[in-house]
């Protein structure tokens, strides 16, 4: 199995996600708190032959063009962390770029982890050669929406989910303008 390098931020660490961190994914992706705003109020309903098959998915193209961690803080799961390398992203395009996710447990929410965790993350890429990061949150999703503009995201374009008809918004960071604002966040 393809290892994800294992990155340590200030408080949380990301360590490289295998089959015994699958129960973990599952109740994340089950919940319907976490998974509000990404078009699944019940949770994704994802079972464990669901969850294997997802982790061999992964397991094709980890390490070629996207990674995908196990959010930890003070040695327990508490969040998925992923990026995929992309020329274009709802409609955005940027040479270099990377898609980037990051869910948490809704007990884990407001104590600064997502912030310290996307930094990490982020830090991580550009010291890989990426050049932009992009997002597309639900313009709902007020708790992502601050997380990414306070760590300098900004907004693009803005589209209709067509699954849920929800509207996003494309955000997105360069390298410069991410380090110019670290000191700041
Ligand atoms: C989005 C998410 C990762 C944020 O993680 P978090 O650990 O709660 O974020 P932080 O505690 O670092 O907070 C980041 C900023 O958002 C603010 N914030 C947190 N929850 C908020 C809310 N519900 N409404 C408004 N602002 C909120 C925080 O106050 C902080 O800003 P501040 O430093 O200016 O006070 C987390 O809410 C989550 O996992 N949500 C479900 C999955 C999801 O929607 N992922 C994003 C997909 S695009």
């Amino acid at each position: 199995m393809v290892q994800s390098p294992r990155l340590e931020g200030n408080r949380t660490t990301l360590r490289s996600t295998g089959p015994e961190d699958l129960t973990f994914l599952q109740t994340l992706w089950n919940d319907g708190e976490v998974m509000r705003h990404v078009g699944y109020p019940l949770g994704l309903g994802i079972d464990e032959k669901g969850a294997r098959e997802w982790l061999d998915r992964l397991e094709k193209d980890r390490g070629r063009d996207r990674e995908h961690w196990i959010v930890e803080a003070k040695g327990e799961p508490i969040g998925e962390a992923f990026y995929r390398r992309c020329d274009e992203y709802c409609g955005y395009r940027a040479p270099k770029m990377a898609e980037l996710d990051l869910k948490l447990k809704p007990e884990f929410w407001g104590r600064g982890y997502g912030s310290d965790a996307l930094r990490t993350l982020a830090t991580y890429l550009f010291a890989q050669g990426v050049e932009t990061l992009v997002v597309s949150p639900n313009l709902e999703n007020k708790a992502a929406l601050r997380l990414y503009e306070k760590l300098g995201f900004t907004a693009k374009l803005r589209f209709h989910a067509e699954e849920t008809g929800a509207m996003h918004a494309v955000l997105s960071i360069t390298e410069a303008r991410f380090k110019a604002r670290l000191h700041r966040t």
